[in-house]
């Protein structure tokens, strides 16, 4: 009976060694994220190529693929060109074929090659460039720590060179948009996990934040699970693209929410509500953006909320203006809680009046100088193109899951309330 036992006992073990090695199958990855001092961008780093190397990206969140410039400095064995009429060229919706590149074959320089428009959504600028594949690495997660680094052997992505505006020693953009080959779409098809991902950016220079690829746990120090607890709000489809070149009849890639009304101190502000609701040629609408550091309003928006949250702090002295800010505060005179200075919060209301996003000191005011705290959302015209633009300095510290799916995103509000930050999550590898 012993032997018999030990028998048994050995093959588990044989069959649980092999499994590990030839079929490790991550149930979510983890991409680090730095705020860029200077541009305020958010940079995630991935690895590419063979050899592989470490490729800075800056992150955009409705962005429609990963863009590289492959034109210089890129050397890899294993770059393969999507092939014109290919799966590839389909999934990526490509509409256009390169026939012939003079010269020598090279990255970004094939004959028979499908192209694209690559967007840089900082400067908006849209080139045309190559469609291709490499190999990419990148960490798994068990949601606590990082784990072992995983490898998609194709990982399709468009050639440009369009890196002005950009912050410095990046190589192009992630973009995690609504396509087939977005970042989250490709990691989801590569490893059989569901169509979800999550963002919680550190608004500090120093230390990351991340983004998840997966569904959760997403755990942050000390033993906070952030996707616990979300609320829940639809995500809406803007039928025309936001990109700064696109084919008739695209749709915007971008994340669109329903915001009804906002209210600042639970009162609501007259807001032109036409401008809320995105109309048939793809205006108006609210949107979240990883590009703008600040939360970019229609003159109208801005100028409402500027009047409501300042009669509601009009017992704080007031300072000059200081751009592009158009309220600021001497902020010796304002408190502070454990979501930052302790102002009026503005409540975004979302499908119905029990669900809101609340938005909290840490979010809302941006300490200019020593003693000055400015609101931070800026004024975008009355031409604008989406009503509000929820920036990045609206999220940091908020972990937003996007659940393609079921169309729906997931937010927690500030993080700060469990007494963590989206730059917690612990690095450490696990053992
Ligand atoms: C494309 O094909 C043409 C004609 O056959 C050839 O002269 C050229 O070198 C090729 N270019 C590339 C990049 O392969
Ligand atoms: C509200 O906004 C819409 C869209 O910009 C505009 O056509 C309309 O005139 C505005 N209404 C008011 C009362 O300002
Ligand atoms: C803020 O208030 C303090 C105390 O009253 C004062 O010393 C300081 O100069 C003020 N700062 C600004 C920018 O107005
Ligand atoms: C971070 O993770 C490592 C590896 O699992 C662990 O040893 C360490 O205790 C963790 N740090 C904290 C503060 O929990």
């Amino acid at each position: 009976m012993a032997s018999i036992h030990n028998i048994v006992f050995l093959c588990f073990l044989v069959i649980v060694s092999c499994e590990a090695q030839t079929s490790f199958r991550p149930k979510a990855l983890l991409l680090p994220v730095t705020k860029d001092s200077s541009t305020l961008q958010y940079v995630a780093s991935i690895h590419q190529r063979t050899p592989l190397v470490p490729v800075s990206l800056t992150l955009d969140l409705g962005g429609q693929f990963m863009w590289v410039n492959c034109y210089t400095d890129y050397v890899s064995s294993t770059y393969r060109p999507a092939r014109c009429r290919s799966a590839q060229c389909s999934l990526a919706k490509s509409t256009s074929c390169v026939t012939e590149c003079p010269g020598t074959p090279k990255p970004g320089c094939n004959n028979n090659t499908c192209a694209l428009m690559p967007d840089n959504s900082v400067t908006r600028v849209a080139t045309i460039g190559d469609l291709g594949s490499d190999v990419v690495t990148i960490q798994s997660t068990d949601g606590t720590n990082p784990g072992r680094v995983v490898s998609v052997p194709q990982f399709l992505y468009v050639c440009a060179s369009a890196l002005d505006g950009l912050a410095s020693g990046v190589a192009g953009m992630a973009g995690l948009g609504r396509t087939k080959i977005s970042m989250p779409s490709q990691f989801s098809a590569a490893f059989s996990f569901p169509r979800i991902f999550a963002i919680c950016l550190s608004g500090s220079t120093n230390s990351p934040g991340v983004v998840f690829f997966g569904p959760g746990p997403y755990r942050f120090l000390l033993n906070t699970e952030a996707s616990s607890n979300l609320i829940y709000t639809p995500l809406f489809i803007n039928p025309v693209s936001t990109a700064s070149a696109y084919t008739e009849g695209d749709a915007s890639t971008e994340y669109f929410i329903g915001v009804k009304s906002i209210k600042i101190n639970e009162k609501d502000v007259p807001i032109n509500k036409t401008l809320l609701t995105i109309n048939r040629e793809g205006f108006g609408g609210t949107k979240i953006s990883t590009v703008n550091p600040y939360t970019v309003l229609h003159t109208s928006i801005y100028k409402a909320i500027l009047k409501a949250f300042g009669e509601s702090l009009s017992a704080v002295p007031r300072v000059a203006p200081i751009a592009p800010f158009g309220l600021c505060f001497n902020s010796t005179s304002l408190g502070s809680t454990r979501v930052g200075p302790a102002v009026p919060q503005i409540d975004l209301v979302l499908q119905n009046s029990k669900v809101f996003w609340r938005i909290f000191g840490a979010n809302s005011m941006v300490q200019v100088r020593d003693d000055v705290l400015c609101l931070g959302v800026v004024d975008g015209g009355v031409d604008v193109r989406t009503s509000i633009v929820i920036g990045g300095h609206q999220i940091e510290d908020n972990l937003l899951q996007f659940d393609l799916a079921r169309s729906r995103l997931g937010f927690s509000s500030s993080l700060l309330f469990r007494q963590t930050t989206c730059a917690n999550f612990n690095f450490t590898l696990n053992a």
